[in-house]
């Protein structure tokens, strides 16, 4: 059957389904997942099915489930859920006759809406039509609604709706049972803890009936749930209408630190008195106002592209990249997935600091703040991890959770399809770069935004801290008279246990010539910040261990062909003809016929690793050595992981491939979007929709910062006539419009004059500022 993912034509903000498949829930949970940062709730229907995966998480309210498994988010109590029966038969879009289908997420208020008409075999028809969005403005609060029309006959509704705890993560139950309790006969709560990091989660929801003939209900208390269950009728031509309005609040919410776990649920309470006051058009009304302020009105982006999609995938990217970042708690970060599945379980990875950060920093420097300051709070963790493995300084967890605990990866995996046993994940020991990874994001967000203050508090100490670590790290090599970093796993995730990847190095390099630019800054012109981290981190002692050894680590120079060695051995391994897994429309196929011990013997790479190095650091690597490195490691690139595309789609673009760079757009903007309709069951891809505003922005728009100066150089794909966007440049907002002839800033608030650089020429603009492209 042809996958049914629609995008409105007429409309820029609506992605549509335009009929029912049970074999495609997981795609739509996932892709319409709704939230606002404090929250995530996949987009499951109301009705439930076999194969759906029904999740509510809570940013950062880790559990760990038992000793054999790591820290996870938990999966809240559904709020979500109404098994709905029609004349006593449950309501059930598999088994039913169902005609004019839709459902459609609007991306610009967050609200979905699923309409269809149900056929019985007594010839009666209704209309269903359900909606429901998670609050923007009220970040607690969720609200749904379900019309019920009978366009023939008279039908009998029966409504089981409440709050339902009976569901895990994958089988892991992270709750005790909830303390339930009813208010003035219709307002439900339950309160449950999670088993291990003690946390408790207050729900409260409502119900609110109108138009509705004989109605009846009754409170049912069964185990972990609380529903209520309710009867009524609706004659033919009428239509009833079913609210329900729900709050979630937590022991974790730092506005209720301090609290009792009573006070919460009165609070709970109340607010949802005033919630039901002012019912769902209202508040739909106030959390759309919110969207434009917080999301939409900021930093817009507008593609005048011959195909509609390339403007609702930016503006697919943006929503799901507010729905799951907690902006408001610099205690949590960004997980892999978002809010929006249990793949890998909430935790951060370095897609934040490369793919989805750079968004934030330059268009939310606020929320990009935020995130890195959960990373200075981690220093804690990255301490013990350094410790743990003998090393000094901070390491950063390759997967963080808790920011004191350090590392969480977990360390078995699925089982290896040749050995049958269980595979050990490697990448929490040795996938080491996510340290200097985190470095390039606070440089990035520190050069972009001017923010001293930041730098001063918690940058420079980042940076100090895990230089420390990296020095540590060096081994030195007798034979070859230098340092080197051995068993590593680089990006490219299909090498384990290699010597000298060349991102791990570069970076790690770049880090310790961070630190020593640092030091001797400080020690110049700032004695007294100098003197407290001198203390703190023991800076005189490591300052000549940076000195001795920072020219004396391995950089893989490019070889007599320009390429860059991805590490020691990779250049002499196996190569295959990559050609039919490349062409395959499913990821990882190669692990069909190979195994990952098989796959380390061949030149074949995961996800773009040499390539990312140049697309990170451009300017360390003429237009040959690129153009040569490009058209080595481009066909041996599987992009298996989401974070691969988007960089070889920029790095196109850097390099004039513009025909190139637009295919990889288009394949990276489907990888959630696009028709493959298991591809996103896990969960959303986080890094991949950073990734979708990097190939605008820094791929079309060409902006850049070379040595904290900002750059410029626009190109747009033969499909664009116009592209529009804005940035924050140390504070200012700078808007950019590129047509194929020219483009112009413009300084849109903010009082600064800015200089940037555009083909080697320097401008500063205080208005406007026009350039011809040639
Ligand atoms: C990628 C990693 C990434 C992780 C989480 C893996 O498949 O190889 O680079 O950090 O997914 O998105």
């Amino acid at each position: 059957m042809k996958p049914s993912i629609k995008i409105n034509e007429e409309s820029k903000w609506i992605i549509e389904e335009t009929y029912f498949n049970q074999e495609w829930l997981g795609k739509y949970e996932s892709i319409m997942c709704q939230g606002n940062g404090y929250m995530g709730i996949r987009g499951t229907t109301e009705e439930p099915y076999l194969g759906e995966t029904r999740n509510t998480f809570v940013a950062g309210t880790f559990n760990k489930f038992d000793e054999n498994e790591v820290t996870e988010l938990p999966n809240i109590p559904d709020l979500i859920q109404m098994t709905i029966k029609v004349n006593d038969k449950a309501l059930d879009l598999s088994k039913g006759e169902v005609s004019q289908y839709k459902r459609s997420l609007n991306l610009k208020t967050g609200e979905i809406i699923r309409e269809f008409h149900y056929h019985l075999e007594d010839d009666s028809e209704l209309a269903f039509r359900f909606s429901r969005f998670v609050s923007m403005d009220q970040k607690h609060v969720i609200s749904q609604k379900v019309e019920i029309t009978s366009v023939k006959g008279n039908n009998r509704i029966g409504i089981d709706s409440g709050i339902n705890g009976q569901l895990t993560n994958s089988g892991s139950q992270h709750f005790s049972e909830g303390a339930k309790h009813l208010f003035e006969g219709k307002y439900i709560q339950m309160t449950s803890e999670t088993s291990q990091s003690n946390i408790s989660m207050v729900e409260t929801t409502v119900h609110e009936i109108s138009n509705a003939a004989n109605l009846s209900s009754r409170i049912e208390m069964r185990r972990r749930q609380v529903f209520n269950k309710y009867w009524f009728e609706v004659a033919q031509g009428e239509t009833a209408v079913f609210e329900k309005f729900s709050n979630i609040h937590t022991t974790r919410d730092k506005e209720h630190e301090g609290k009792s776990v009573e006070d919460i649920e009165k609070h709970g309470l109340e607010e949802l008195v005033a919630v039901l006051a002012s019912g769902y058009d209202t508040l739909l009304t106030n959390s759309a106002k919110a969207w434009d302020k917080e999301v939409w009105s900021v930093a817009p982006i507008t593609i005048t592209s011959k195909d509609h999609e390339d403007q609702v995938a930016i503006n697919f990217a943006k929503y799901h990249l507010h729905v799951m970042t907690p902006a408001h708690d610099n205690r949590m970060n960004i997980g892999a997935k978002g809010l929006s599945g249990e793949g890998y379980k909430g935790h951060t990875f370095w897609d934040t600091e490369i793919f989805m950060l750079p968004y934030f920093t330059y268009t939310h420097p606020e929320i990009a703040k935020s995130l890195l300051e959960f990373r200075y709070l981690g220093l804690e963790g990255a301490h013990k991890k350094a410790s743990g493995n003998n090393y000094e300084g901070a390491q950063f967890p390759w997967e963080a959770a808790w920011i004191e605990d350090g590392e969480t990866t977990p360390v078995w995996g699925a089982a290896d399809i040749v050995t049958g046993k269980a595979t050990k994940i490697w990448s929490g020991f040795i996938e080491q770069h996510i340290t200097s990874d985190v470095v390039y994001g606070v440089n990035q967000y520190v050069e972009a935004t001017g923010d001293k203050e930041f730098l001063e508090t918690k940058g420079y100490e980042i940076i100090l801290d895990t230089a420390k670590f990296w020095s540590s790290r060096l081994e030195w090599s007798e034979e070859d008279s230098n340092y080197q970093i051995t068993d590593v796993i680089g990006p490219d995730e299909y090498k384990e246990h290699v010597d000298n990847n060349a991102f791990t190095n570069y970076t790690a390099k770049w880090n310790i010539q961070k630190a020593i630019h640092i030091y001797e800054e400080l020690k110049e012109n700032n004695v007294e910040k100098f003197n407290e981290l001198n203390t703190k981190l023991d800076l005189d002692r490591v300052y000549a261990d940076w000195l001795d050894r920072v020219d004396k680590i391995f950089i893989p120079a490019p070889n007599e062909d320009g390429i860059i060695p991805q590490d020691d051995t990779y250049l002499s391994k196996k190569i295959i003809d990559l050609v039919p897994y490349k062409e395959d429309e499913q990821v990882g196929t190669l692990f069909h016929e190979y195994n990952l011990e098989q796959v380390n013997d061949m030149q074949v790479t995961k996800q773009a690793d040499v390539l990312l190095l140049i697309y990170l650091f451009e300017n360390l690597f003429s237009k040959e050595i690129k153009l040569d490195n490009w058209n080595y490691y481009e066909p041996k690139t599987m992009h298996d992981s989401s974070l691969s595309l988007s960089t070889h789609s920029a790095l196109a673009a850097d390099l004039g491939e513009l025909d190139l760079s637009y295919q990889l757009f288009k394949e990276a903007i489907h990888i959630d979007m696009g028709p493959h309709m298991t591809s996103s069951d896990e969960g959303i891809h986080a890094a991949s929709l950073g990734g979708i505003w990097q190939m605008i922005v820094f791929g079309y728009g060409g902006v850049r910062v070379l040595d904290g100066q900002l750059r410029i150089e626009p190109h747009l794909p033969e499909n664009w006539d116009n592209l529009v966007f804005s940035i924050f440049w140390h504070g200012t907002e700078l808007k950019v419009t590129v047509t194929k002839e020219a483009f112009e800033v413009e300084v849109i608030s903010g009082e600064k004059e800015v200089t940037f650089d555009h083909k080697g020429e320097q401008y500063s603009v205080t208005d406007k500022q026009v350039i011809k492209l040639i």
